[in-house]
C-alpha cells in the first residue's frame, strides 16, 4: 500500500516531504478504470502527455492539446481517491510566458480537480515554475530527456553521457529545485548523473530510465503491463497483457462465429405470462 494519509488524498507537500525516505511509487494513467486499479498502490498518478503516443498513436507528444489533457485528467480523478494526481501541461500551452503557463495550469487545476501539474524544462522554465508556485499551483519539473523537445534534441536519446551534457542537466535540475517545484521527473540519464542530482537537490527526484539512485520511480503503465509494441531498455515488463487480450478476443470471435456466445445465462428471458384462469363449466 502507498503513503498513509488517513483517508485523504496525497498532496504535493506529502511527496515533497518524502525526500530521501521510502522510495516514491508512481505510474501513468489516462483512464478511470486503470486509475481505480492502481490508486491503492501508488503515491501519485501522472496523467502524462505520453497519452498522445500510447492512446492516440502519435509519434511524439507534440500534437497533444490542453483539452485532451483535461479530459483524461477528469477521468483519472473520477477513478482515484487516494493518490495525488499530476497532469502534464502539453507542448505549446506554457512555454511562451509565465502568464500563459498560469492560464493553462489554472484551467487544468479547476477543470480536473487534480493536485499538481508537470512541465518540462530546466533553467529556461525556472521563472515560470516560480510564477506558478507563488500563485498556488504545485509544479513538478521534468529534466534530462524532455520529449516535447524531441525536434531540437534530435530524438529520444539518453542524456548526460558527455561532461557538457551532464553539466547542463545538473544545472537544469538545480534551477527546477530552487524555483519552488515540489519534485522533478529525471528522464533517461546515466546513473552517475542521476545519483549526483538526487544528492544535490532538496526535492525528490522521480526516475524513468534514471537508475535506482532516484527518490522514486515512474513508468508508463501500458509499457510495464506489456501492452506497448516496443519497450525501452529501462522498462521491466511486469505483465503480458497484450497476449491475454489477444487470447480473450480470439476466444470471443470463435464463440460468436459458432453461436456459442451469447449463451443462455447471457440472454434475457421474457417475463413468464400469468396463466389466465379457465372458466368452470356451468359457472
Ligand atoms: O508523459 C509521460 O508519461 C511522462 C513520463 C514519461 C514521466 O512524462
Amino acid at each position: 500500500m502507498s503513503l498513509a494519509t488517513e483517508g485523504r488524498r496525497v498532496t504535493a507537500l506529502d511527496i515533497r516531504a518524502r525526500k530521501g525516505g521510502e522510495p516514491i511509487v508512481s505510474l501513468t494513467s489516462y483512464h478511470a478504470h486503470t486509475a481505480r486499479i492502481i490508486d491503492p498502490f501508488v503515491d501519485f498518478i501522472l496523467v502524462g502527455d505520453s497519452l498522445g503516443m500510447v492512446m492516440h498513436g502519435f509519434e511524439t507528444t507534440i500534437p497533444v492539446t490542453l483539452d485532451m489533457m483535461i479530459l483524461q485528467g477528469q477521468a483519472v480523478m473520477r477513478g482515484s481517491r487516494h493518490a495525488l494526481v499530476v497532469v502534464d501541461l502539453p507542448f505549446g500551452s506554457y512555454e511562451e510566458s509565465p502568464a500563459a503557463a498560469f492560464r493553462a495550469a489554472s484551467r487544468v487545476m479547476k477543470e480536473t480537480g487534480c493536485g499538481a501539474v508537470k512541465l518540462e524544462g530546466g533553467r529556461r522554465m525556472a521563472d515560470t515554475i516560480r510564477f506558478l508556485t507563488e500563485r498556488g499551483i504545485p509544479v513538478m519539473g521534468h529534466v534530462g530527456l524532455t520529449p516535447q523537445s524531441v525536434n531540437t534534441i534530435g530524438g529520444f536519446k539518453v542524456q548526460g553521457k558527455e561532461d557538457a551534457s551532464a553539466f547542463a542537466v545538473r544545472r537544469d535540475a538545480e534551477a527546477v529545485a530552487e524555483s519552488g517545484a515540489f519534485a522533478m521527473v529525471v528522464e533517461a540519464v546515466v546513473e552517475p548523473l542521476a545519483r549526483e542530482i538526487t544528492r544535490s537537490v532538496a526535492i525528490p527526484t522521480i526516475g524513468i530510465g534514471a537508475s535506482p539512485e532516484c527518490d522514486g520511480q515512474i513508468l508508463v503503465l501500458e509499457d510495464m503491463l506489456g501492452l506497448s509494441d516496443w519497450v525501452p531498455k529501462f522498462v521491466h515488463r511486469y505483465g503480458t497483457l497484450a497476449g491475454h487480450i489477444e487470447e480473450a478476443v480470439k476466444a470471443y470471435a470463435g464463440d460468436v462465429r459458432k453461436r456459442a456466445f451469447p449463451a443462455a445465462e447471457n440472454t434475457y428471458a421474457a417475463k413468464p405470462q400469468a396463466e389466465t384462469p379457465r372458466k368452470r363449466s356451468g359457472a
